[in-house]
């Protein structure tokens, strides 16, 4: 059977930074900060609800981060505001290289499925604004378990649905610790280092391969399964 590919979304197919346009009328040259202190937030209220083990989607995690930025940075929205930008939170931007790269893998023979810490249906909607949903077979989301990223079960789950083995399946993602979580499963794990200045966590682990761009992906994974002879 062909290998899997497991595409992460939130930061890695889809732009998580596109928001910050929008938020320029309410945080003005804050804009940047206040995006990267909600995505970051958003990531860390996941953990805590995985680790404490009271899991609510990962809508609720994007809105409590949501008033915690706008908390930090003392800014008030109305309610009808608020919506306004939770609604542009679900048809974020798409990156550039990320269609190409589906059809490379697509015509390479990969079983390619979503997996990520969204609601299926926010999920759903994202592929499809961005014109990418007939790419992916099946969307694998976190919510099926109730926990959260890097949990070793929502890895396992998603092995399981996918019928895949761990040694077949490849995470693909741009966040480092979710590199971390698959190949702590023992998946394979390519990581898309969009900047050099995000850095790979120095543990025990390290990603089977890292590409620089996304459409560089299919032929890395391809030539390293030929070394490898499988
Ligand atoms: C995702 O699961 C980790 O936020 C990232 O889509």
């Amino acid at each position: 059977m062909s290998d899997t590919l497991a595409f992460d979304i939130y930061g890695t197919l889809i732009d998580t930074q596109g928001i910050t346009g929008m938020l320029e009328k309410h945080a003005g040259h804050n804009s940047g900060a206040f995006s990267l202190l909600w995505r970051q937030k958003q990531l860390e209220y996941s953990f805590r609800r995985g680790l404490m083990q009271l899991y609510r989607d990962f809508d609720v995690c994007t809105v409590q981060a949501l008033d915690y930025a706008l908390l930090t940075f003392g800014i008030f929205l109305s309610p009808a505001e608020k919506n306004e930008l939770l609604e542009k939170y679900r048809a974020l931007p798409v990156f550039e290289d990320v269609t190409e790269s589906l059809e490379q893998s697509r015509k390479a023979g990969f079983r390619v499925f979503a997996f990520s810490n969204g609601k299926p249906s926010d999920i759903e909607q994202l592929l499809v604004h961005a014109g990418i949903r007939e790419f992916f077979i099946d969307i694998i989301s976190v919510d099926e378990v109730q926990s959260f990223k890097p949990d070793p079960a929502v890895y396992r789950h998603f092995l399981e649905k996918t019928a895949s083995k761990p040694e077949h399946a490849w995470l693909v993602s741009s966040n480092p610790f979710d590199i971390l979580g698959a190949v702590a499963v023992k998946m394979k794990a390519v990581w898309v280092q969009r900047s050099p200045s995000i850095i790979m966590d120095p543990w025990e682990f390290t990603p089977t391969l890292t590409v620089k761009k996304m459409d560089e992906m299919t032929a890395a994974i391809q030539s390293w399964k030929n070394r490898q002879g499988s």
